[in-house]
């Protein structure tokens, strides 16, 4: 266990904002766990667990408290056949390389989820997607530390409640009980099959693909991502800033009738709800290619939002209030939030010593 205090939070998250977390502590095997979390209760401090940074935000005055830096790697084959593979990434691997791994293997259900920045552990926390795939079709179950039980222990898929970024995980009374320590996921020797998710579609009809194995699909959105959002290693952001927004059914006619574009979830011909494109929405209010207080709606992808000029967390919140004040006034939706934030609240405080 690495231990550095005093570390610039701006150094650790894509976005690049954050004043210093008192300490940094490094998990190089899983029993750093409990004994970084008693390295915090000892001094009385809060704790947040990150992984790359890469949809974390945090505050000009920093964090009084332990940041744990998810750094257990290896990824391991549980098993292999002409149909299956199981495999297991402890947390602090590159999502990517998984990905990665994967494809190579011949192996379908993440391929469309090639390039998305950020680490293992952070995947289930947020349930990641993109292009028609989430983690929650494919993810078995979920090694963590809890942090109530002060023990390690397996979740299963549906003990996760994975829905639309939004998990036991990161969403009510468990949000940050858990420490991901490995993800195992089960993936099929398939293809994707058309009709694909409207960008991906888009690009097949434009380059005539034809050939939708595994690792095409991640040629493709590779290629996708790469016209559309910012790396963030060179250019300052956190992916989507904001979330699309899931309505119920009457939303979804509701929406339809104004012209608005709504993907529909559907199940068996029936009408569930639907999600309405946040990035459409800023879009249509003219903010698209926009700077404001520093930092700019992305000119490619209306839900990034990219820290052009370096300033901080102040600017970043006068940016967001205008964009969502901008959009609920024109179309009466309240935009959400993507990445999450280290927060300053006393109750989280309570909670991450208890
Ligand atoms: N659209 C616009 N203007 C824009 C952006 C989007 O009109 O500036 C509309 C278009 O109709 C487009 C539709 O929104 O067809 C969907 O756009 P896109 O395929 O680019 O995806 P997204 O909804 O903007 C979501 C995820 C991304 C993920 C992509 C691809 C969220 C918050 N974002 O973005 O995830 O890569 O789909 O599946 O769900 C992330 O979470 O950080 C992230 C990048």
């Amino acid at each position: 266990m690495k231990i550095r205090e005093n570390v610039l939070l701006a150094s650790l998250t894509t976005m690049r904002i954050g004043g210093d977390a008192r300490y940094v502590v490094e998990l190089t095997q899983k029993t750093d766990i409990p004994e970084a979390l008693d390295f915090a209760l000892v001094q009385s401090l809060p704790v947040w667990l990150m992984g790359g940074g890469a949809n974390t935000l945090a505050h000009d005055e920093g964090f009084e408290g332990v940041v744990i830096l998810n750094k257990l790697t290896g990824i391991e084959v549980l098993s292999e056949n002409e149909e299956r593979l199981k495999v297991r990434a402890m947390g602090g691997v590159a999502w990517d390389d998984l990905v990665d791994l994967a494809c190579r293997k011949g192996f379908s259900g993440i391929e469309a989820m090639s390039a998305i920045p950020g680490t293992v552990g952070a995947a289930p926390v947020q349930n990641i997607g993109a292009y028609g795939q989430d983690l929650a079709q494919v993810v078995v179950s979920v090694e963590a530390y809890d942090r109530d039980k002060h023990e390690f222990v397996t979740l299963t898929n549906p003990e996760m409640n994975l829905g639309y970024r939004h998990t036991r995980f990161n969403y009510g009374e468990d949000a940050g009980r858990f420490l991901v320590v490995s993800v195992t996921l089960e993936l099929k020797k398939q293809r994707m099959q058309p009709p694909f998710y409207n960008s991906l579609q888009r690009y097949i009809d434009e380059h005539g693909e034809t050939d939708f194995a595994p690792q095409n699909i991640r040629r493709m959105v590779m290629a996708i991502r790469s016209g559309k959002l910012p790396d963030p290693t060179e250019v300052p952001s956190a992916g989507s800033f904001f979330k699309n927004i899931y309505v119920d059914k009457a939303g979804v006619l509701a929406a339809e009738e104004r012209s608005i574009p709504v993907w529909r979830d559907e199940k068996d011909g029936v009408l569930r709800g639907g999600k309405i494109n946040g990035g459409w929405l800023i879009e249509a209010c003219g903010l698209k290619g926009r700077k404001l207080h520093g930092y700019r709606i992305s000119e490619k992808a209306a839900l990034v939002l990219i820290n052009e000029d370096g300033v901080g967390y102040e600017e970043l919140d006068l940016a967001r209030k205008e964009i969502i004040e901008t959009v609920r006034r024109k179309f009466g939706f309240t935009l959400e939030q993507e990445p999450v934030e280290i927060p300053v609240r006393a109750d989280f405080v309570r909670r991450a010593q208890g």
